[in-house]
């Protein structure tokens, strides 16, 4: 079995200012990853790193900027990146929200799916040529137990028909999954895994942008909820644990590989929602070395 450690391994991990995010940055840092944060405030990413610093002793601790519901953003932050590593061991895809009411992006985009699905597909696209040099490399993304209740309807992939900020969450973690196949299925590495994790049900910030929302049902709804650092374990296990090595297109519902909704292992919608994603970042099949380029 190969042997994985991430001691000086480049790891990045977005939403890693809060929550689950937070708390795998923090066992990273421990464990003497090279590591970003990706975030979108800066004064937050910078005492998060600060603090990480001196709690861990780890000064290999950076962070990049970039709104992840924005394509525009997160080109400039993958490019950014380019110039700064040519390494990537370790990508966590965790950042994500909730959106009770249907908001637009600056783009023309629904929040839910730009934030949840859209940018982590666009960025994970952007890093596959360093990610393609860095083997062994793992790829987790965050989904959730909540894709059971979702159905893959094209039509109305960003709510367009109808909007409840719950299905369109739900939706939104259903990509993650058929996202996760479908990378699963084009990369031709072994050595470049990609799964993804249910964490449970996890009392953190989410939602907390809710207004009236987060006052009223979601303190009520995370009574039932476990600690951030019990939810966080299962990312953390799909990152350092040497007993997934090699264990790509998988989902972990807590630390166990688990079957996902039919929905979910539906090659076709896996397919359909890769073209779709594709056009709306404009990116294009490139030539080689780059396998996947922005052509806007
Ligand atoms: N909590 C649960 O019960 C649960 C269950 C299943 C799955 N999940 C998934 O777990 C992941 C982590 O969520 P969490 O529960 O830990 O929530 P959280 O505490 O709210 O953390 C979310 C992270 O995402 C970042 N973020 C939000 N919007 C962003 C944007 N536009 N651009 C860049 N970063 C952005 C946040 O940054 P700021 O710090 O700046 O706000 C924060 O760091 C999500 O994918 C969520 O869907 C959660």
């Amino acid at each position: 079995m190969e042997t994985w450690s991430v001691k000086n391994k480049v790891a990045m991990v977005t939403g890693g200012t809060s929550g689950m995010g937070l708390e795998t940055c923090r066992a990273l840092a421990k464990a003497g990853a090279d590591l970003i944060i990706v975030g979108r405030n800066q004064q937050k990413c910078r005492k998060t790193i600060d603090d990480l610093r001196v709690e861990t002793g780890n000064q290999k601790i950076n962070y990049l900027i970039a709104d992840l519901s924005e394509m525009e953003s997160v080109r400039k932050m993958a490019k950014e990146f380019h110039t700064k590593y040519d390494k990537l061991q370790l990508l966590v895809n965790n950042a994500g929200g909730f959106f009770l009411k249907r908001e637009l992006t600056t783009e023309g985009l629904e929040k839910t799916f730009a934030l949840n699905h859209l940018g982590h597909f666009l960025l994970t696209n952007l890093l596959l040529d360093i990610i393609e040099k860095s083997t062994p490399v793992r790829i987790i993304n965050v989904s959730s137990w909540e894709h059971f209740r979702a159905r893959y309807d094209r039509e109305n992939l960003q709510g367009e028909k109808d909007y409840a900020g719950w299905d369109a969450y739900n939706r939104s973690k259903l990509y993650n999954i058929l996202f996760t196949y479908e990378l699963a299925r084009r990369l031709k590495d072994p050595k470049i895994t990609v799964n993804t994790v249910h964490p449970g049900w996890v009392k953190t910030s989410i939602g907390k942008n809710n207004g009236i929302l987060a006052k009223t049902v979601l303190p009520l709804m995370q009574l039932k909820a476990i600690p951030v650092d019990e939810g966080a374990k299962p990312c953390i296990y799909l990152c350092t644990s040497p007993d997934v090595a090699g264990v790509s297109g998988k989902y972990f519902d807590k630390m166990v590989c688990s079957p996902s909704s039919d929905e979910s292992c539906n090659a076709e919608n896996a397919r359909d929602l890769w073209q779709i994603s594709e056009k709306l970042c404009k990116l294009q099949p490139a030539m080689s070395p780059r396998r996947w380029q922005y052509a806007g």
